[in-house]
């Protein structure tokens, strides 16, 4: 019987997987039958194992994604090992906290590069390659702040509201 959600040959891009919200989207991905790599810039030592524990493929890809330096060879890795890529899952993130009075601007450039520029290159890279193949799957992970003001985290806040957009 056909299984409702099965991914079954098809491949996944989950970016900041070796912890947290991303790890449970990775290996639920493998689970649904999907080969799986993660990229982010520690060792997803427990994630690859979990994944591998499904019977699915996985495949680590080193990078930090604070710029979009790495976006183009973290989608040719992702192919390269995975033969295809259907789901890309932004996942990876971060959150500075401060007063707005003193907030600085290492804390709001941080939090925007990685959180929403790095998203949007990450994003247009994969695209091609599923607008080329003529489908793929793009998911963002939001936050309840992508819809409403957050007090001590306005580069986190503004980063949100612009994935919503
Ligand atoms: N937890 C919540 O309540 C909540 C609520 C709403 C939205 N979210 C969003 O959900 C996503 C995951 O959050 P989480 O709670 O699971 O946080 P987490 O446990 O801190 O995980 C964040 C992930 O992003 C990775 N990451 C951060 N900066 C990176 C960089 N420069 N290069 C590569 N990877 C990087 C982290 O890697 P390292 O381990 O190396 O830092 C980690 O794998 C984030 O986008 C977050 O904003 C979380």
């Amino acid at each position: 019987m056909a299984i409702s959600f099965s991914l079954e040959g098809k491949a996944a891009l989950v970016t900041g997987a070796n912890t947290g919200i991303g790890q449970a989207i990775a290996v639920a991905l493998a689970e649904a039958g999907a080969d799986v790599a993660v990229a982010g810039r520690s060792e997803p030592t427990e994630t690859l194992r979990a994944i591998e524990a499904t019977g699915r493929k996985a495949v680590n890809i080193k990078a930090d994604l604070s710029s979009i330096e790495p976006v183009q060879r973290v989608v040719d890795e992702a192919l390269a090992g995975l033969g295809r890529l259907d789901v890309l899952v932004n996942n990876a993130g971060i959150i500075r906290r401060d007063d707005l009075l003193q907030f600085s601007e290492e804390d709001w450039d941080k939090v925007i590069d990685t959180n929403l520029k790095t998203l949007f290159f990450l994003s247009q890279a994969a695209a091609r390659h599923m607008a080329e193949r003529g489908s793929g799957k793009i998911i963002n992970i939001a936050s309840l702040l992508t819809f409403q003001g957050g007090i001590r985290v306005p580069s986190y806040a503004a980063a949100k509201s612009g994935v919503g957009g």
